[in-house]
């Protein structure tokens, strides 16, 4: 077995573009007279070609098959190896003409509306013996996967994902393809297959996508295979399955790198293995989005240093403590995104940092983490997400956070955060974009001269004490798109740079302040389409309102 960098390169050099296929040299030898008439056969099938590329346009007769673009020969014989007609917008049929090409070895019709016929997967492909890869993903076809494509024993690279109505109700064709390291069957149907865990077993797979293929259960239990010591990469998201996670066959797999089960519908429940606690191959691990009850019990995940990703979010309906995360020197700690929202988490949020700097996105919303903001967060420079709304948080904010430059998200809204917000804790925040304090018991203070570093898009502050004068350094947030300084005690009248700098404000809530005098007269060019003024001190005529304006409340 070639270790996973030659095979990385294999893939790379698999999925190389038609273009740069084009730009080999010229081929030792000229493809064959038949070989040349099987390509026009087959070009003769696409009866719609946008062609933007030019791409067919290359394919002429009197010239050398093997320089026309997409096609690839055997410098040695001239035969025609591969076949790479990746998303060039063709329509139309797939021409057994192929089979006039039987020393191919790479098919990859991927994103065309390429279909065989009655607009099935054609059986005739299974006859290309000698194929190495074959990339059908993204084509519109319906009906079975033809159990021909067993024949292919010499396949290394399946995907067949599709967006329409394939199916199968048997996979045991897999298992005639000993190669086999790459299988996707995205949005392929198997809800029929019972035993596709069986039939994936059998194969030396590196990784298998088995997204949204409406699969009910995964609690087989299989005989130790190649399989346990070769897999991955194992993405069994968007499925159905309703069982104990500990019953999944999957938490066996020692090498396993990438496990994904996200938006599962049907909902795992019950205690994670303790073989979890094994798997320290781990980089991504991903239950996101789906209905599950689980917990972590005994389970822990202190030893898995090589995590980069780990997405638990609404998992857990009695939480679990900060300790069973890894616990990994800052030197040998990976994490970058740490996703454990929903989870019913209590504790003080120091734990839940720890010494994670590496840090990218942290989402701890929507528990009952408790404790102040620690100084400490002023080292975790890599962060771009700080997700901590809806929990217990206590104590000021620390200025501290004006050291995360590449902070672009930060919601702390809904805790019970106290204190001053002042420029000592934004002046460092250059990047960011998307700033949510509301219901706090926060003052923002700021001078009335400051220019801030950064170009928001979104505000929201409701329930901040902002006023009594108008927040003079909105001024400067031209791509504002929502904004929200309801409650915030404002009791000035509108500025008059009001329109122009709110200009692509779509959501705009002012309400419950003693804002007075007249709206703005020129409204009419804001790109408003929700403003909230209720509760205001706003006299006089309303002027001519924004076109796209859908919900008003004044
Ligand atoms: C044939 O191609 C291979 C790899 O594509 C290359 O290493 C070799 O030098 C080529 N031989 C000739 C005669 O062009
Ligand atoms: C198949 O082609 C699609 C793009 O059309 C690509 O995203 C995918 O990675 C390819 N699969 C393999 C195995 O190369
Ligand atoms: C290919 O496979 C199909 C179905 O699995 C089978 O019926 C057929 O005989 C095979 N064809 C060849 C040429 O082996
Ligand atoms: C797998 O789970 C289903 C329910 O989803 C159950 O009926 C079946 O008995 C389980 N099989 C095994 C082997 O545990
Ligand atoms: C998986 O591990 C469990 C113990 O954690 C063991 O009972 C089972 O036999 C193993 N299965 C395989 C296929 O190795
Ligand atoms: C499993 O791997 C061994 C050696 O790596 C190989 O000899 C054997 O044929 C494989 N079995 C299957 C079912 O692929
Ligand atoms: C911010 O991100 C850039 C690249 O995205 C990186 O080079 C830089 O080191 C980061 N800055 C900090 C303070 O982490
Ligand atoms: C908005 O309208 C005012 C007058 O109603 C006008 O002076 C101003 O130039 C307009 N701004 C834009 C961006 O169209
Ligand atoms: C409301 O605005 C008017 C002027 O438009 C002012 O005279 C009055 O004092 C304001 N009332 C309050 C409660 O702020």
């Amino acid at each position: 077995m070639p270790p996973p960098n030659s095979l990385l390169l294999l893939a790379v050099l698999l999925a190389a573009s038609p273009h740069a296929l084009a730009q080999q040299p010229p081929a030792a030898a000229a493809c064959t007279p038949q070989e040349r008439d099987a390509l026009l056969a087959f070009k003769q099938g696409i009866t719609i070609s946008s062609d933007a590329a030019g791409l067919l346009a290359s394919w002429r007769r009197k010239e050398d098959c093997c320089r026309w673009r997409g096609v690839r020969c055997s410098n040695r014989t001239g035969h025609v190896v591969a076949l790479n007609l990746r998303g060039q917008e063709l329509a139309g049929e797939i021409s057994p003409s192929l089979l006039s090409l039987p020393h191919l070895e790479h098919l990859d019709l991927s994103s065309n509306s390429l279909v065989g016929p009655a607009g099935s997967i054609p059986e005739f492909l299974g006859s290309l013996r000698n194929l190495r890869c074959l990339n059908l993903s993204g084509m519109p076809f319906s009906g079975e996967v033809p159990p021909h494509l067993g024949n292919l024993s010499k396949l290394h690279y399946l995907d067949l994902s599709s967006y329409a109505n394939v199916y199968s109700e048997d996979l045991s064709w897999l298992t005639r393809l000993p190669l086999l390291r790459f299988l996707s069957l995205i949005f392929v149907d198997l809800s029929m297959v019972s035993d596709w865990a069986h039939a994936v077993n059998a194969l030396p797979l590196r990784s298998l996508h088995l997204e949204g293929c409406s699969l009910k259960s995964a609690n087989q239990s299989l005989p130790h295979s190649n399989l346990t010591t070769t897999l991955e990469v194992l993405n069994l998201g968007v499925n159905k399955f309703d069982q104990p996670v500990a019953s999944c066959w999957f938490w066996n797999l020692t090498r396993l790198k990438r496990l994904y089960l996200d938006y599962n519908n049907g909902g795992l429940y019950g205690p994670f293995p303790d073989a979890l606690g094994g798997m320290v191959s781990l980089q991504e691990l991903s239950f996101s989005a789906g209905r599950n009850t689980m917990s972590m019990a005994s389970a822990h995940l202190k030893n898995l240093c090589n995590l980069r990703f780990l997405y638990l979010d609404n998992c857990f309906s009695n939480g679990f403590e900060a300790e069973r995360l890894p616990q990994c020197s800052s030197s040998s700690n990976k994490l970058q995104e740490l996703r454990l929202s929903g989870n019913q988490l209590t504790g003080p949020l120091a734990d839940w940092m720890g010494h994670r700097t590496s840090l990218v996105i942290l989402d701890l919303g929507f528990n009952k983490i408790t404790g102040p903001i620690p100084e400490v967060i002023g080292r975790f420079t890599d962060l771009k997400a700080l997700y901590l709304f809806g929990n217990h948080l206590t104590g000021h904010v620390p200025p501290e956070i004006r050291n995360l430059a590449n902070l672009t998200w930060l919601d702390l809204s809904e805790n019970h955060l106290n204190g001053l917000i002042t420029e000592q804790h934004l002046h460092g925040l250059k990047s960011l974009q998307h700033v949510i304090l509301s219901h706090n018991q926060l003052e923002i203070v700021v001078d009335s001269e400051w220019v801030p570093p950064f170009r928001l898009q979104e505000a929201r502050f409701a329930s901040c004490q902002m006023g009594p004068l108008f927040p003079a350094w909105l001024k400067w947030q031209v791509d504002l798109t929502h904004l929200d300084i309801s409650s915030t005690r404002i009791t000035d009248r509108f500025p008059d740079w009001f329109s122009s700098s709110f200009s692509k404000v779509t959501y705009l809530d002012i309400s419950n302040n003693r804002i007075s005098g007249a709206l703005p007269k020129n409204m009419g060019n804001m790109s408003l389409g929700a403003l909230y003024s209720s509760s205001n001190n706003i006299s006089g005529r309303i002027p001519q309102l924004p076109r796209n304006l859908g919900t008003l409340d004044i």
